[in-house]
C-alpha cells in the first residue's frame, strides 16, 4: 500500500489536487494506495511526551508503518511545508523508519523551489528514508479552478507515481531476500 498523505487544510487547496492525481497515477499502475487527507485527523501539537498515548496518533503512526510507500502533498508556508505536516511527521517520526518517501508542493511563487530540503534532510538524517529526489513542485498558474492544466506538471506527477511505485517495491523486495 502507498499511503498519499495531503497536508493542507484549504478548502480549495492545491496540494490536494496533486495528492489527488498521485493517487490516480499510482491505482493506474496496480498499486493500492491509502489517501489521508489530513482535515480529517486531528493530531494534538507533539510535546514529545503526553501526546505518545493520543489515539489519533497511534492511528496515524500505524498507518504509516504499514505503509510500502509514501507520498506527502503539502503547502509551502513561509520558505518551507507547513506546520500542519512538521506536526504530522513530530507525531509519527520512528514510524518513517526506512520508508521510500516522494514528495509533492503546490507553492505561490518560484522562490521557494528550495524549501523542501530541511524536512527531506531531516527524513533521511533522523529516519533513513529513501527520498526521491524528483519531486514536484507546482505553482499557482498550473491549475484552473479544481484542475491541473499544465501538462508538464501531469507528466512530473505520473513520473513521480512510477519512481514511488519502483523504489518501494524495489526495497521490498531486497528486505525479502535479505
Ligand atoms: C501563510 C502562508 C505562507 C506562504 N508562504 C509561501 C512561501 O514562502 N513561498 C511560496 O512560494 N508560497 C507561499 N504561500 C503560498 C502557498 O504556498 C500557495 O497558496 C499554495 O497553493 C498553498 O497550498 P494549498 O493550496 O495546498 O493550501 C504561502 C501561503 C500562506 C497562506
Amino acid at each position: 500500500m502507498i499511503l498519499i498523505i495531503s497536508c493542507s487544510h484549504h478548502p480549495e487547496s492545491r496540494s490536494r489536487l496533486l495528492a489527488n492525481a498521485i493517487d490516480k497515477a499510482v491505482i493506474a499502475l496496480g498499486n493500492t494506495t491509502h489517501f489521508l487527507d489530513l482535515r480529517t485527523m486531528p493530531l494534538p501539537l507533539c510535546d514529545g511526551h503526553s501526546t505518545h498515548e493520543n489515539r489519533e496518533v497511534l492511528k496515524a503512526r500505524a498507518l504509516v508503518k504499514s505503509a510500502k510507500g509514501i507520498l506527502l502533498s503539502t503547502p509551502i508556508y513561509n520558505y518551507g511545508a507547513n506546520a500542519i505536516t512538521k506536526s504530522f511527521i513530530e507525531n509519527t517520526g520512528p514510524s518513517w523508519n526506512g520508508k521510500p518517501v516522494g514528495m509533492l508542493c503546490s507553492a505561490g511563487g518560484k522562490g521557494s523551489y528550495m524549501a523542501l530540503m530541511p524536512l527531506v534532510g531531516s527524513l533521511m538524517l533522523d529516519f533513513h528514508c529513501h527520498v526521491l529526489p524528483r519531486h514536484v513542485y507546482a505553482l499557482t498558474n498550473q491549475f484552473q479552478e479544481d484542475r491541473i492544466i499544465d501538462t508538464e506538471l501531469q507528466e512530473r506527477i505520473t513520473l513521480l507515481a512510477s519512481d514511488i511505485c519502483w523504489l518501494s517495491q524495489s526495497l521490498a523486495e531486497r528486505q525479502v531476500i535479505k
